[in-house]
């Protein structure tokens, strides 16, 4: 189910994505603040797994607590989930299941997973679609690496139509009018000019004065000669070929003018982030200097144009060759709605590009975990004196995942554990099995199409230890006089006191 979150001033987010959640939560035990880090690592790491990831850290902890309450020592738990985490890792990379890199069919399957119940299921396959088909297209292979940044998927939102109204832009969309009237609203062909330069004079940067007692042909001139650079810039842009000109800056009225008549569709104030992947998208250089402009840094795209989204208008910049970014742009009935749409796309193409960079998934519901716990026993016998409570202990915890899906479906734990417990030991292909999110039933997810990358499962388990293991560390909270921020900018004013000759305070 999805969580409202209310903040003091009553505004709310409705959201089922975990990180999201843990961020916006007041949280004000110290403990339950490192939790929300554990979540912010997972997220910045694979994108999904956050929710897992507390969820075992909870689990450890309450563990832990109970070897703690029979006197073993915090070390000895520190050391015995590490040995742990290893025996799990190892194992989960030996059942994870290669796959291709253009899986399209499998990749969806990832994709659909990490948007279960958060989304609609109509909406999901085709959410899962746009996904795969935008990663996939921003897919490179550098240094027999592949790479599917997030970033050059660019996500734009705008409440208004329904989410099936969504659509993947093989280009990039931006939130942006074409500056002037008279100018052309549709170019086919593009040659685009990117600039991070102005295209007006800068009256200040202009190291000359006029006096009312010159001349008034001086003074005439002068005004001819801004206007002169101007027209030397599109005279420059002309020249080249140019159709579309995109700037970070501004346009003046002068430079509108001479663009519109010489045909040319300009936008101005693109974002830095949008105008970068335009270079990606189109090919092109982004130029500071108009006058080295050459005919090499122009970007290409088959179509440019300015097109009615609800009541405002964008610019579309498509049919680019071999465009390495694109778009997707969010449509949806009101604004939160847009903004969850978006989380839960973002969950589906970090899932896409883990398995893209790292081909290899697991089944999820819980399978991953139940094996864990399985070969984490078998590895505790092993293990002498203490530490093999502390090994067993993790292979308790972990069981929590399975545990806490058969839960919210209403079913008796217990029950479904024992039998999921069986089914891995004793069947060849139990390693499949986890639990039916709807029905709360064992079942094989591998046939579900529950699909996880193996990279989320891994992060999970080593972000949780990690957390575990620093609270564990810990035998003692103390109050702090002051708060870090605090310190550090004191510690700053202190450093530039003593530089500029400023007494030190260092012995107050
Ligand atoms: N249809 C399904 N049936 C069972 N489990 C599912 C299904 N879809 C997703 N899951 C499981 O739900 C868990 C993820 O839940 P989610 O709320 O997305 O948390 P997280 O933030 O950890 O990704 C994973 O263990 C995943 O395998
Ligand atoms: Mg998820």
């Amino acid at each position: 189910m999805d969580k409202m979150l209310i903040d003091s001033l009553g505004d709310i987010t409705i959201t089922n994505d975990g990180a999201t959640i843990l961020d916006e939560m007041d949280i004000q035990h110290p403990i339950g603040k490192l939790l929300v880090e554990i979540s912010k690592t997972q997220d910045d790491e694979v994108g999904d797994g956050t929710t897992t990831a507390v969820i075992l850290a909870g689990a450890l902890l309450e563990e832990a607590e109970k070897l703690l309450d029979k006197n073993i020592h915090p070390t000895v738990v520190v050391s015995g989930f590490k040995k742990a985490l290893d025996v799990a890792t190892e194992h989960l990379k030996k059942i994870a299941v290669p796959v291709k890199r253009d899986d399209v069919a499998t990749l969806k399957k990832v994709a659909s997973t990490a948007m279960h119940g958060k989304i609609s299921e109509t909406v999901k396959d085709y959410f899962a679609e746009l996904a795969v088909k935008a990663m996939l297209q921003v897919a490179e292979e550098r240094n027999g690496e592949w790479v599917a940044d997030l970033d050059n998927v660019q996500i734009v939102k705008k409440h208004g139509g329904a989410l099936e109204d969504t659509q993947l832009v093989y280009g990039i969309v931006i939130d942006k009018e074409v500056v002037h009237a008279a100018m052309p609203k549709r170019v086919v062909n593009a040659k685009i000019a990117l600039l991070d330069a102005p295209l007006e004079v800068e009256k200040p940067e202009i190291d000359a004065e006029i006096r009312i007692n010159d001349p008034p042909n001086q003074i005439r001139a002068f005004l001819d000669e801004e206007e002169n650079i101007l027209k030397s810039y599109v005279d420059k842009f002309k020249a080249l070929g140019v159709n579309a000109v995109f700037t970070t800056k501004g346009i003046d009225d002068m430079a509108q003018y001479y663009l519109a008549k010489a045909g040319i569709l300009a936008v101005r104030r693109v974002k830095r982030s949008d105008i970068e992947k335009l270079v990606r998208a189109t090919g092109g250089r982004l130029v500071t200097n108009i006058e080295d402009m050459t005919e090499a840094d122009l970007g290409f795209a088959g179509l440019v144009e300015e097109r009615r989204v609800g009541d405002e208008k964008m610019v579309f910049v498509e049919q680019c060759k071999n465009p390495k970014a694109v778009s997707i742009l969010i449509r949806g009935g009101f604004e939160r709605l847009v903004d969850e749409a978006e989380r839960n796309l973002t969950d589906a193409l970090s899932v896409v590009s883990d398995v893209i960079e790292e081909p290899y998934v697991l089944p999820g519901g819980g399978a991953p975990e139940m094996e864990v716990a399985k070969v984490v026993r078998q590895f505790a016998a092993k293990v002498s004196g203490r530490e093999q409570y502390a090994v067993e202990a993790f292979a308790n915890a972990v069981e929590v995942i399975p545990k806490t899906l058969a839960e919210n479906a209403g079913l008796d734990a217990v029950d479904v554990l024992t039998e999921l417990r069986h089914i891995h030991e004793s069947k060849e292909d139990g390693w499949k099995y986890g639990i039916n999110a709807f029905t709360g039933k064992v079942a094989d997810m591998w046939s579900l199409d529950v699909i996880e990358p193996l990279t989320v499962k891994l992060q999970a388990l080593k972000a949780a230890v990690e957390a575990a293991t620093m609270v564990l560390r810990i035998d003692e909270i103390i109050a702090a006089s002051k708060i870090e921020s605090e310190k550090k900018e004191e510690e700053k004013k202190e450093g530039e006191e003593s530089k500029s000759g400023g007494s030190s305070s260092s012995f107050e």
